[in-house]
Parts: structure tokens; sequence; C-alpha cells
């Protein structure tokens, strides 16, 4: 206890001495939500990022990902009484729309026995499908493809 108090009695020495403005400032710029603004005074929302809307779609990390969606989704309504989801995508919309067919999965109940039409538990596609912002990821993401961890292994295996 004694041996600790004494480090950081040296450690605020060590502080004070070599960055006192530095001190200062770090205790001015607490990083907090409000990002500085002052307590009375609300800052402007940054705007909504809008919505990837390429019409290509995108590579699935994994082959059990549902695909995201490359398209907007704006006012689409999904509930009770309509899907418009499967106005375009559904077995008989395709001709003319041209989507990609919901897969066999999604006519498959939970006996894994085909449906004549979208099982119940498939009928509400954002559940699973999600379109994409066109913004800065919040954290940085170390997410590697299996191909490359394939790839890198079979080249360990190599040497
Ligand atoms: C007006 C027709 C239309 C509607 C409505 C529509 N889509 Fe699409 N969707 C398409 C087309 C066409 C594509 C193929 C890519 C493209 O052209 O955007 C597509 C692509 C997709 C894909 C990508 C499939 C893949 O294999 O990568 C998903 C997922 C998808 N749509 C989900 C949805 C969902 C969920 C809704 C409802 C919220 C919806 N779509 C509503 C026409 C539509
Ligand atoms: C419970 C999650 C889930 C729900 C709900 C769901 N999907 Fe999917 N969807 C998936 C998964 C997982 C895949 C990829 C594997 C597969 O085909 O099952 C997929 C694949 C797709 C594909 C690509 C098919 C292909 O052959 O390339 C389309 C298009 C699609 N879904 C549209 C929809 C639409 C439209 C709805 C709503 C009617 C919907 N999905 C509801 C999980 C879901």
């Amino acid at each position: 206890m004694k041996r600790l108090k004494n480090s950081a009695h040296i450690a605020a020495l060590v502080l004070a001495t070599l960055a006192p403005a530095g001190v200062a400032m770090a205790q001015e710029t607490i990083a907090t939500l409000r990002a500085g603004t002052p307590l009375a005074e609300n800052a402007a929302p940054h705007a909504i990022a809008p919505v990837r809307n390429t019409d290509l779609r995108q590579v699935r990390n994994y082959p059990e990902q549902p695909p995201l969606i490359p398209h907007k989704t704006d006012g689409y309504q999904i509930d009770l009484n309509a899907n418009q989801c499967l106005l375009c995508h559904s077995r008989t919309a395709i001709e003319i729309s041209q989507a990609p067919m919901v897969s066999i999965t999604h006519f498959m109940n939970r006996d894994n026995q085909f449906l004549a039409s979208v099982t119940p538990r498939r009928y509400f596609c954002t559940q699973c499908h999600v379109p994409q912002a066109e913004a800065r990821p919040l954290l940085e993401n170390g997410f590697v493809d299996i191909d490359q961890v394939l790839e890198y292994v079979s080249g360990q295996e190599g040497n």
C-alpha cells in the first residue's frame, strides 16, 4: 500500500513537472456524449446517413448470412395486411421485377417441410435483411474473411 502510494506520488510529480499545461487541458476536454456543448444548449444533430443504394448485390461474409439489401427500403410496408418486399421478391413477381427470388429456405417450416408460400417465420424480412448506411464505421473492424484465413493457412503449410 505504501509502495503504491509512493509510485502514485511520483507519477503525479512527473506529470506536474513535465506537462502541467497538458494536464490542465485534459481536465477541460473530458470526452462526454455532449462533446463539449454547454449544458444549457443543444448541438445540431448529425444528419442521418443515407442508405447505400447501389443496386449491386454485396459479398456475404459467410454462406448463411442473410444478404444485405442493396437498395432503399423507405416506406416498404411489412405488416399483417401487406408485404411490399414480396411484390418484387416472391416466386411469381420476379419475371417482372427481375429481383432475386427469396430462396427455398424461405418456404421451409420449422420441421424442414416446404410450404406452398413464404413461411410465417420468414415473413418479416427486415428481421434478418438490412440495408447499409453510407457512414464511417464507429469502431475499427478487424474482420478477416475465411478465404483469407485459408490462404494464410495454406501459405504456412507450404513453408
Ligand atoms: C421494386 C422492387 C423491389 C422491392 C419492393 C424490394 N426489392 Fe429487394 N431487390 C430488388 C432487386 C431488383 C434486387 C437486385 C439488386 C438490385 O437491382 O437492387 C434486390 C435485391 C435485394 C436483396 C439482395 C439479394 C442478394 O442476393 O444479394 C435483398 C436481401 C433484398 N432485395 C431484400 C428486400 C427486402 C427485405 C425488401 C422489403 C423491405 C425488398 N427487397 C424490396 C427489388 C426489390
Ligand atoms: C429468419 C431470417 C430471414 C428472414 C425473416 C428473411 N430472410 Fe431472406 N435470407 C435469409 C438467409 C439466411 C438467406 C441466405 C441463405 C438462404 O438462402 O437461406 C436469405 C436469402 C435471401 C435472398 C437471396 C436469395 C438467393 O437465392 O440469392 C433474398 C432475395 C431474400 N432472402 C429476401 C427475403 C425477403 C423478401 C424476405 C421477407 C419476405 C426475407 N428474405 C426474410 C434470412 C432471412
